[in-house]
């Protein structure tokens, strides 16, 4: 029924000056017939595969579902002001080397973010050259560059089991570990102090697979100092700057999958021991890299989980944004309609929850996605998973988180 009535109207548009209006009321009946989707979305997933029909399966064909949406905008605002207006923050993770050597890309962030992320620069391997040195001018230039541009700018990440240098396994042991572990997180957030957002204080600290009862990775920092070391990062960085929100981020958690179960539940345990010991935590960080190649994107659980982490008081950052497309058709046009479908069907879900405050793409333009390299695609065709192309046009991904922000539930504005 909503079908017939979505492509009668979207044919039907001639009146040009009229389009923003048609395109809000076929958006408006789109939404009304997401909701009431997603409302149904509480019975069994089977009953909500049967129900949506053919052209929703989310689960079984990502290409009939995204074929039928026109994706039409109303207007071409920003996203930086989209965003703003529902008091949501929209930025992206970039590299201090790209926004020098790419003038067009560095207008382009500053015309479509308020807020950015080193995608390198702040990891221990950049910073850390040797065990008594610190290298903070990549991550200064970015600083600078969100300074002039009155950019936000978020931290990522002060302790993380990846981008370790060489040295660290070396000299770590569980007599120093702590001191190491201490003076790394108060150097680094007093160099930035006032100019951080937000930190990613502790990043991927959950690994079920793991086997520990309360699901932790086994890294080398549990190994030196047990899971102790996760409120004692969170306790350095809250002294060093007291303005910063200090956030845990984790992946994985988006879906309806055996996986996805298991690391929602091991993150909310942890979000709730943390909070009980009285530690300095005030977001999770939700990495968000989606996928469609088994899509169980299940609404329900995805709200309720969103719901249980702002029930502990937390406010929660989609931080890491994209859409690995490595494994769907090879044509471009179907291809980005698969993408953006990815977006709008995500963003929709975790956007309508009022403590999502920050969604960041993980990086803003195809020509620079950590994908091309870590997913890239067996046909040799380049990854699309971002809002911009590679020639820094907008994409119907673009359209897809505008249209989500547009329906975005209204939050306090940003200051
Ligand atoms: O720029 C340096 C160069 O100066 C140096 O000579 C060279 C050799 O070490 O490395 C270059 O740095 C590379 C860096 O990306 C910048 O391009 C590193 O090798 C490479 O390992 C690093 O990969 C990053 C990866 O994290 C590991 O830190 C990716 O760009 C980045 O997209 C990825 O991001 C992670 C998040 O931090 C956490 N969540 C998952 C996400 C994707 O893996």
């Amino acid at each position: 029924m909503w079908g017939g009535i979505y492509s009668t109207l979207a044919r039907s548009v001639v009146c040009v000056h009229l389009e923003p209006f048609i395109a809000s009321v076929i958006d408006s009946i789109a939404m009304r017939r997401r909701v009431f989707l997603a409302g149904l979305a509480g019975l069994s997933a089977v009953g909500t595969v049967a129900i949506l029909g053919k052209d929703r399966r989310l689960a079984s064909s990502p290409v009939s579902v995204s074929t039928r949406r026109s994706f039409a905008i109303a207007n071409q605002t920003s996203l930086r002001l989209r965003a703003a207006t529902k008091g949501i923050l929209y930025g992206a993770a970039i590299q201090s080397q790209t926004l020098s050597s790419d003038p067009k890309f560095a207008r382009r962030v500053v015309e479509e973010c308020s807020i950015l992320v080193p995608e390198w620069e702040l990891k221990w391997k950049a910073l850390r050259p040797s065990p008594n040195r610190f290298n903070f001018s990549p991550g200064d230039k970015l600083a600078a560059f969100a300074k002039t541009h009155k950019l936000l700018m978020r931290g990522h990440t002060l302790v993380w089991h990846h981008a370790m240098p060489a040295w660290l396994p070396i000299v770590l042991n569980r007599q120093n570990a702590e001191q190491l572990l201490v003076d790394h997180v108060q150097t680094v957030v007093k160099h930035y102090a006032g100019k951080i957002h937000s930190w990613d204080v502790v990043n991927e600290a959950i690994n079920p697979k793991d086997g520990r009862a309360d699901g932790l990775r086994q890294s080398l920092w549990l190994e030196m100092l047990g899971p102790d070391y996760i409120d004692l990062a969170f306790h350095a960085a809250a002294k060093a700057d007291p303005q910063a929100l200090l956030v845990y981020n984790d992946y994985s958690v988006d879906y309806d999958t055996t996986e996805g179960e298991t690391r929602r539940t091991a993150i909310l345990k942890l979000l709730e021991k943390m909070k009980a010991k009285g530690t300095p935590i005030q977001a999770l960080g939700i990495q968000a890299h989606l996928y469609r190649d088994d899509p169980r994107l299940n609404p329900k659980k995805l709200q309720n989980f969103l719901k249980n982490v702002a029930d502990l008081g937390l406010k929660v950052m989609i931080t890491e944004l994209d859409v690995t497309d490595r494994t769907f058709p090879k044509d471009i046009k179907t291809r980005d309609r698969i993408v953006a479908a990815a977006y709008e069907d995500y963003l929709d879900v975790v956007l309508a929850e009022p403590a999502v405050i920050a969604l960041l793409t993980w990086g803003l333009s195809d020509r620079y996605t950590w994908l091309s390299t870590d997913a890239a695609r067996t046909d040799g065709s380049s990854a699309r998973p971002l809002p911009l192309d590679a020639q820094m046009n907008r994409k119907l991904a673009w359209n897809a988180i505008a249209r989500s922000l547009d329906r975005a539930t209204q939050r306090p504005m940003v200051t």
